[in-house]
C-alpha cells in the first residue's frame, strides 16, 4: 500500500515536546467554569475520551511506521507520539479526580472506549488512518475555538483546567500535519479520508456528549428546560466553530498546511522558551478581560 510517489512538504510550526504537568487540585471542583456545569461536562467529557483515543493515534502512527520512508515525517510522527503520550497521562490524572469528586459513573463510557478502540485497530490500517487523520482535523478547529474565544468560554474559570485545555490544542496545532501526513504517506485514498472526517470527529463527540449526559444526570438537571437550551446551545457554539474546518478536511485539496495558526498561540510558543528550565507551565489569568499568554512577552511579540 505504501505510496511510492509521497513527498514530504515543509510546514511553519516545529513539534516541541514539553513537560505537560499541571497541578490539578485533588478536590478540584468538576463544575469547573463558575455557572456552566454544561460546558463544563462537556469538556470533561471530551478529557474522559483521551486516555483511550490518544494511545490508539499513537498506536495507528507506530503500525504505519514501516511503510514511511521520508526521514522528516519519521521525525514529526515521532514528536506527535511523544506529544499525544503526555497529553493522554495528565488528562488520565485529570479524569481520575472528576471520577473521585462525584462521578465514578463515568466509568461505564470508559468501558466502552476499550471496547471501541480494539474493534477499530481489527479493521484495515487505512481506515485506522484515516480515523486519526479526521480526528486531528477536527481539533485544529478546536485550537481557534478555544484561544479566539477564550474569554467568553474559560472566563473565570478554573486556571488549572482552562491553561490544561488551550495547552493541548496549542501542542495539537504543532502537529496538525502528521496524521494527515502519514496517511498520505500511507495510503491518501480520498474517499476513505473523506469518511475518517466524520468517523473520527464524530466518535469523540458522540463519546463526550454521552459522558456529560451522565454528569449532568449525576447532577439531577439534566432534564431542566435550561440545561438542554445550554446543550443546544454549547452544540451550536462547537459546530460554528469548529464545522468550518471540517468541512475544509472534507475537500480533496486539503492539507492541514493551509491553515494559519492564531497569533495568541505563536505568542505563546515563543514565550513558552523563555521559561526557565524546570518551571512550571504559568497558568493564565482567567480573571483578566484579556486572558493574555502567561509570558512576558518582548515589544515586537504583542
Ligand atoms: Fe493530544
Ligand atoms: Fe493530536
Amino acid at each position: 500500500m505504501k505510496q511510492s510517489d509521497y513527498k514530504y512538504q515543509t510546514k511553519n510550526n516545529e513539534i516541541v515536546v514539553r513537560d505537560f504537568v499541571f497541578d490539578f487540585p485533588v478536590d478540584i471542583d468538576p463544575v469547573w467554569i463558575p455557572c456552566n456545569p454544561v460546558r463544563s461536562h462537556m469538556f470533561n467529557g471530551f478529557s474522559l475520551t483521551m486516555p483511550y483515543l490518544e494511545p490508539y493515534l499513537i498506536r495507528s502512527i507506530l503500525k504505519a511506521r514501516e511503510y514511511v520512508s521520508d526521514p522528516q515525517l519519521l521525525k514529526d510522527m515521532s514528536g506527535f507520539n511523544h506529544q499525544e503520550a503526555n497529553h493522554f497521562k495528565c488528562h488520565r490524572r485529570y479524569n481520575e479526580l472528576l471520577k473521585a469528586n462525584g462521578y465514578p459513573e463515568l466509568e461505564r463510557v470508559e468501558k466502552h472506549m476499550v471496547k471501541a478502540y480494539a474493534r477499530l485497530e481489527s479493521k484495515s490500517l487505512r481506515t485506522q488512518l484515516a480515523y486519526s487523520a479526521g480526528f486531528e482535523s477536527m481539533t485544529n478547529g478546536f485550537t481557534h475555538w478555544l484561544i479566539t474565544k477564550r474569554v467568553a468560554l474559560f472566563g473565570g474559570a478554573n486556571p488549572h483546567v482552562s491553561s490544561f485545555w488551550i495547552m493541548h490544542m496549542i501542542e495539537e496545532a504543532e502537529h496538525k500535519t502528521v496524521a494527515f501526513d502519514t496517511y498520505v504517506a500511507y495510503s491518501g485514498q480520498y474517499l476513505a479520508r473523506f469518511l475518517g472526517v466524520f468517523h473520527g470527529s464524530g466518535h469523540i463527540v458522540g463519546l463526550g456528549i454521552w459522558a456529560m449526559f451522565i454528569s449532568l444526570k449525576k447532577d439531577k438537571i439534566l432534564y431542566r428546560p435550561k440545561t438542554i437550551l445550554q446543550i443546544l446551545k454549547e452544540l451550536m457554539l462547537m459546530c460554528a466553530n469548529v464545522g468550518p474546518f471540517m468541512f475544509r478536511a472534507l475537500l480533496p485539496s486539503f492539507n492541514p498546511r493551509q491553515v494559519q495558526d492564531p497569533q495568541w498561540m505563536k505568542d505563546w510558543v515563543k514565550g513558552y522558551t523563555t521559561l526557565p528550565k524546570d518551571a512550571l507551565i504559568p497558568l493564565l489569568d482567567t480573571s483578566n478581560p484579556d486572558m493574555p499568554v502567561p509570558f512576558k512577552l518582548s515589544h515586537t511579540q504583542k
